[in-house]
């Protein structure tokens, strides 16, 4: 049963990592001014520990690098489910509406050219706060600050290259899986391990 609500009561051997973990996350999902910049806009919104949804997808330069089953394997072992997943040359129109807010900036037109010249590949991801830590395990969207240990801080150097995009707060996922994935497409799947306990909805 995954809607079981279980909120293990905080013991004191417990607690020190448990704020530790509540730090964390405001620091990595806050929007507050004081969030340094290294950490800037990892995600909008909160965390959340509902069951959510949201789009990962490897780049044209991800897919180039045979990084897919890297991306794969790191989702999967911080216990997120794959729900969806799809490789495609990514049409120039979607691609427009995907970055419609940023067709005034400079780099706009070399993005969507990049983007469409390969093969992606496009995820959906399942599991509670994952839109928020997706954001902190691909890392800073200039590959240049992201930390090691991030997919672009270990993969790449340079902003037009950054291997991997995740949506940036649950209302973003729910339109660009929307937008990259028929209805029908994501396989919600009944998640028997010990995990199952900790979603709330
Ligand atoms: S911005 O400029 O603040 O709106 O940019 P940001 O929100 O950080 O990033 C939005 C997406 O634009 C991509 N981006 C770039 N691509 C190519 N070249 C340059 N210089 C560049 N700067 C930003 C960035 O990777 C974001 O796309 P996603 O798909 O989310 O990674």
């Amino acid at each position: 049963m995954e809607n079981n609500s279980v909120q293990p009561a905080p013991t004191p051997g417990r607690l020190s990592g448990l704020l530790g973990c509540a730090l964390l996350r405001e620091v990595l999902c806050s929007s507050r001014a004081w969030v340094p910049s290294l950490l800037v806009r990892p995600c909008l919104g909160g965390p959340s520990w509902t069951r959510e949804r949201t789009l990962v997808a490897v780049k044209p330069d991800g897919v180039q690098l045979r990084l897919v089953g890297d991306v794969i394997r790191r989702f999967e072992r911080k216990g997120f489910k794959l729900v969806g997943m799809k490789m495609l040359q990514a049409p120039e129109n979607v691609l427009a509406e995907h970055y419609h807010d940023l067709r005034r900036k400079p780099f706009y037109p070399a993005l969507i050219s990049y983007l469409s010249s390969g093969p992606g590949v496009a995820m959906v991801w399942e599991g509670p706060n994952v839109v928020c830590t997706s954001r902190a395990m691909i890392g800073h969207t200039d590959s240049a600050e992201a930390a090691p240990g991030t997919i672009r801080g270990d993969f790449s150097f340079h902003i037009s290259r950054n291997i991997i995009h995740a949506s940036d707060s649950v209302e973003g996922a729910q339109r660009e899986i929307q937008r990259w994935f028929q209805s029908n497409e994501p396989v919600g799947w009944a998640d028997e391990g010990h995990r199952s306990s900790l979603y709330t909805a």
